[in-house]
């Protein structure tokens, strides 16, 4: 069935736990990720890109989570808007049918984050549309950690403004700065390590307020080396170790968004299909194990944010 995320939020943040994000571009990735939240019986949020709106035609997207919840039609699925740039591509999601959007204005100045997030809370909550917006920016291919980069406080999300932004926007679920950063190469410049002293005290101050963890994959080893063995060439790749993501699922994180994860499962053993079956040239042969590996990793994902039976 279609929900927004109101109530799914609730119940994750009432239980310890948190509902998976996961990008959806392709029919094989719906059906990987439906069929294992079939399985642990898990409510589930699909999320479409500003990129995979431009690759797979909106229509498209929208149809096959459709598909999907007809043959599941007792999963709760939230058809979100990842990174919604403006308010342009927010309005076109809510007229789509979206439940839920995130207007990404992170990088703009404080004022006009508000200004801009506020413009799409009234108009989504005026058609039963949820909000996620952001404060604070990722690091990674949004800024360099190094020096002469702007690690440091600026870019982590600031408690206080983070509540004066929640009050002032109306909006409904907030994603937060804390270390994490998108893609496959995260921590570059040493170990793994996110602020949860900071998320600690952004939970206390929007107590019972749902938190929303991007960058959130955990760059399994297993697809890494899988990539690597069969051609790829992904050195150094490197996640946000699990048992994290554990931890931020048990402190108000309620959404926790993966992609690459995704990518690597589905890249890595297409590499090896084609390497162990040259002579196949039927795509089934290689998007079938590809759709198997999403849904064995989500499986693994919704343990790991501790959200199984929980329909
Ligand atoms: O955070 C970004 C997501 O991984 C979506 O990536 O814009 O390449 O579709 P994309
Ligand atoms: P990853 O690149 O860590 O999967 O993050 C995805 C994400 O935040 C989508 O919005
Ligand atoms: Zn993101």
């Amino acid at each position: 069935m279609f929900v927004d995320t109101k109530d799914m939020f609730k119940k994750a943040y009432e239980g310890g736990y948190a509902i998976g994000a996961f990008n959806v571009n392709n029919m094989e990735i719906v059906q990987g990720i439906m069929q294992a939240c079939n399985e642990k019986r898990s409510p589930v949020i699909l999320q479409i890109s500003k990129g995979a709106r431009e690759y797979a035609n909106p229509l498209y997207l929208t149809r096959l989570i459709e598909a999907a919840m007809e043959e599941f039609p007792d999963i709760p699925v939230a058809m979100h808007l990842d990174h919604g740039p403006d308010f342009e591509l927010c309005k076109a999601a809510i007229d789509g049918g979206y439940t839920s959007v995130m207007i990404d204005a992170s990088h703009d100045p404080y004022e006009e984050n508000i200004r801009k997030t506020k413009e799409v809370v009234d108009y989504a909550h005026a058609k039963g549309v949820v909000v996620e917006a952001e404060l604070g920016q990722l690091i990674g291919e949004q800024f360099d950690e190094g020096e002469g980069g702007k690690m440091g406080e600026g870019i982590y999300t600031d408690p206080k403004q983070a509540v004066e932004f929640v009050e002032r926007t109306g909006c409904d679920s907030l994603a937060v700065a804390i270390g994490t950063s998108h893609g496959a190469y995260k921590f570059t410049k040493g170990e793994p390590k996110l602020d949860f002293e900071r998320l600690e005290e952004i939970t206390k101050a929007l107590a019972g307020y749902p938190l929303v963890l991007h960058g959130a994959s955990s760059v399994i080893p297993e697809f890494v080396e899988m990539c690597n063995q069969y051609g790829g060439h992904l050195p150094n790749a490197k996640g946000v170790p699990e048992e994290m993501i554990s931890r931020a699922a048990k402190m108000g994180v309620c959404k926790v968004n993966i992609d690459s994860d995704i990518r690597l499962a589905m890249t890595g053993v297409i590499r090896k299909a084609f390497a162990e079956k040259p002579e196949n040239f039927d795509p089934r042969k290689y998007l079938g194990p590809a759709r198997e590996a999403v849904r064995q990793m989500v499986i693994h994902k919704l343990e790991i944010l501790g959200n199984v039976n929980h329909i």
